[in-house]
Parts: structure tokens; C-alpha cells; sequence
């Protein structure tokens, strides 16, 4: 099969496409034929080797995909060669067929491509857990999204919006904080040319109920300098580069609550409330929420469509189509 290969640890010009063998099916897993693979922040951190874990290369890259089950293993129930599905691998999804643990898939629901599918479960369930599990999002409470032109940023605004919240979105430029508008957000900070922190409590009146961060860098500290008495911050990961350091009495002098969220952890390790957030974001599926997918590209440009994630362009997901017609499919 084919497959986006990362053979050196470095930036994505190092990222190459080879024929290598197909995955063999194995017990409570299935292979599946892949449509669709949408590419994440970490992929980035993966491949030049920064992330928390390191993977071996030559390794192929690419946590989530949409696609058709080709086989089926011992053990497997529930799934049926020919089921459209989605979900995640811990990497492999750049290729055309991928090797899949049955935890971790999920039918593509009714109205869902198989492109948006394959952007659906990190950015979505991260936002949907943050919000409703981590912040404990109330209607009408002011929350803040950073980075909310990006992947993650788009789905939390998304949902926030849609669960009723008053949504603030800051972001590195006005055309990036008018897509976060488009979605729902009431009012954007552009954090490149205005003070986040004095921003915030102005459109807020007394501070934000919520911040959700996946930027870090040196927007976290004002941004929850912005939190009223009581609040709470969700750190996410640190897209803007360096982990912050933040002055513990901030979070004494506010009575704040500082979350942390890890996706793969949290669905290891909190079982019911991700199936909440998969029941959670059903609903919001059945009431017309839709991945927003910024832009696609044919598996041989992978190198080409991670060099945009690093250069900030996109807003919203990236998506590879690995199969012809996923695109409408
Ligand atoms: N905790 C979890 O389980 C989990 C799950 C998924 C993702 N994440 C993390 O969430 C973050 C966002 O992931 P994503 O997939 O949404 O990425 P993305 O689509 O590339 O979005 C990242 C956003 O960060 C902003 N940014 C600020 N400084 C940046 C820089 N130096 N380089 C790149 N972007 C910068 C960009 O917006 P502006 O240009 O508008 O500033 C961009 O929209 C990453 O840190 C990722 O590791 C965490």
C-alpha cells in the first residue's frame, strides 16, 4: 500500500511517500481501507520528534481517518466488513489502509462525509470534554477560546456556541477571528495587536467564566489574569511554542480552577464521561454540527498540507484524501 512515511526526525519536507506492505489483521482489531485522514497539531510535534513520547522511526504519521472496513478479526463484534467508519490510531492514518483497535471506532453518523468524518473525533471530543467535562459550561457564561481559527479552536467555539455559552474568541488576526465569528463567537480579540487580558474584561464586564487553551506561550497568563472570581482554566497543549510558567497567587487570589486534558488519557481512563461526549456530540451532529474543514489535499502532498499547519494558515481542519471521491463520499 501506499503511505506517508517519516523516515528522519525533522519539519515536513523530511515526510515521504513509499509503497510498504499492508497491515495483517490481528484480534479485536480491523483493517480498515482509508478515505479520508485529517492531520493534528501533534503530528507535527511527532515527527520532529518534541512530543512527551517519542515514536520510532520510519513510522507512518496520522492519528485520525473516516473509511471502510476491508477485514475483520477474531473477537471483533458490532463492526461488518463494508461499515463506513472513523476514529483513531496512535499513528498510521497517512496510508491507504490502516490497522485499528475496535475501541476506537465509531460509525460515521448519517450526514457526515467521509472528509468530515475523518476531522470529527480529537478536535471534537477535546472540545466537547473540555467544555462540558473540564469547565462545567453553563449557558450564558463567557468563554474564552484561544487559537479558535485553529483545529481545535473551531470545533470548541463550535460547540461552546451551541451549548448556549457566550463565546470569545482570540486569535493572531481579524480574518482568522471572523471564521470563529462565522461559528457562533459573539466577540474576538486579536491577541497579535490588542492587550488579551484588558480586552477580555471589557466585552466580559468582570472576567470570563472559562478560558480553553490550547496556544499556551504568553497568551495563557493574561488570559487568566481575564478569569472572574471562581473560574476556570483548560490548558490544552502549547501550539505557540513554550510551556508558560504561571504565577501560582493567581489561582489562590481568584479561588480559579486550573484543568488539564489528555485526550488519549482521558479516554483510557474516564470511560463515562467520553461516552457522554460521544452522546453529547451526537446530538449536536443531529442538529447540524459539521467538522469545519478548511482545506484537503491528495495523500502524495502530506509534506505540503503540514507545512500549512506549521505556518499557521489554516482555519479550521486539514484533511488528506486518500481514496478518490472522499471528498463526497
Ligand atoms: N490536550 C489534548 O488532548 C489535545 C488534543 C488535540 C490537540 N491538542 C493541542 O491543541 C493545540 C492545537 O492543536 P490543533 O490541532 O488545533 O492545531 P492547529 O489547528 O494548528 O491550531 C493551533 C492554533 O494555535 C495558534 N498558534 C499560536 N502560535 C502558534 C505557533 N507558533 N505555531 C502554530 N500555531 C500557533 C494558531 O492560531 P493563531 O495563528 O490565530 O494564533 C493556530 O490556529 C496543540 O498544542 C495540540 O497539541 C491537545
Amino acid at each position: 500500500m501506499k503511505a506517508a512515511r517519516c523516515e528522519v526526525y525533522g519539519g515536513p519536507e523530511n515526510i515521504v511517500i513509499r509503497d510498504i506492505p499492508d497491515p495483517v489483521v490481528k484480534p479485536g482489531h480491523v483493517v480498515v481501507d482509508v478515505a479520508a485522514a485529517a492531520i493534528n497539531f501533534p503530528d507535527l510535534l511527532f515527527i520532529a520528534d518534541k512530543y512527551q513520547m517519542s515514536i520510532p522511526v520510519p513510522f507512518t504519521p496520522g492519528n485520525e481517518f473516516s473509511g471502510r472496513i476491508a477485514e475483520v478479526g477474531e473477537g471483533v463484534s458490532g463492526f461488518a466488513v463494508g461499515d463506513a467508519v472513523y476514529g483513531s490510531v496512535p499513528q498510521g492514518a497517512m496510508a491507504e489502509k490502516a490497522l485499528v483497535a475496535v475501541e476506537a471506532l465509531t460509525l460515521v453518523p448519517d450526514g457526515l462525509s467521509m472528509v468530515e468524518a475523518a476531522a470529527f473525533r480529537v478536535t471534537y471530543l477535546t472540545g466537547y470534554l473540555s467544555l462540558v467535562t473540564a469547565g462545567n459550561v453553563r449557558p450564558g457564561q463567557w468563554v474564552v477560546v484561544l487559537g479558535a481559527a485553529g483545529g481545535v479552536g473551531t470545533a470548541t467555539v463550535d460547540i461552546a456556541t451551541r451549548l448556549g455559552a457566550r463565546v470569545i474568541a482570540a486569535a493572531s488576526s481579524d480574518d482568522r477571528l471572523a471564521v470563529a465569528k462565522e461559528l457562533g463567537a459573539e466577540a474576538g480579540v486579536n491577541y497579535a495587536t490588542e492587550n488579551l487580558k484588558d480586552r477580555i474584561k471589557e466585552i466580559t464586564g468582570g472576567g470570563a467564566d472559562l478560558v480553553i487553551d490550547p496556544v499556551g506561550d504568553r497568551w495563557a497568563e493574561p488570559a487568566l489574569r481575564a478569569i472572574t472570581w471562581g473560574g476556570t482554566f483548560v490548558t490544552l497543549g502549547y501550539a505557540g511554542g513554550e510551556i508558560p510558567r504561571i504565577p501560582l497567587n493567581l489561582v489562590l487570589l481568584k479561588n480559579v480552577t486550573v484543568r488539564g486534558l489528555e485526550l488519549r488519557t482521558w479516554i483510557a481512563r474516564l470511560p463515562e464521561a467520553t461516552a457522554a461526549a460521544k452522546a453529547g456530540l451526537a446530538e449536536l451532529i443531529a442538529g447540524g454540527l459539521r467538522p469545519r474543514v478548511s482545506e484537503t489535499h491528495p495523500l502524495d502532498d502530506v509534506a505540503v498540507a503540514l507545512q500549512r499547519v506549521a505556518d499557521r494558515v489554516p482555519t479550521g481542519k486539514v484533511v488528506i484524501t486518500v481514496t478518490e471521491g472522499a471528498r463526497n463520499a
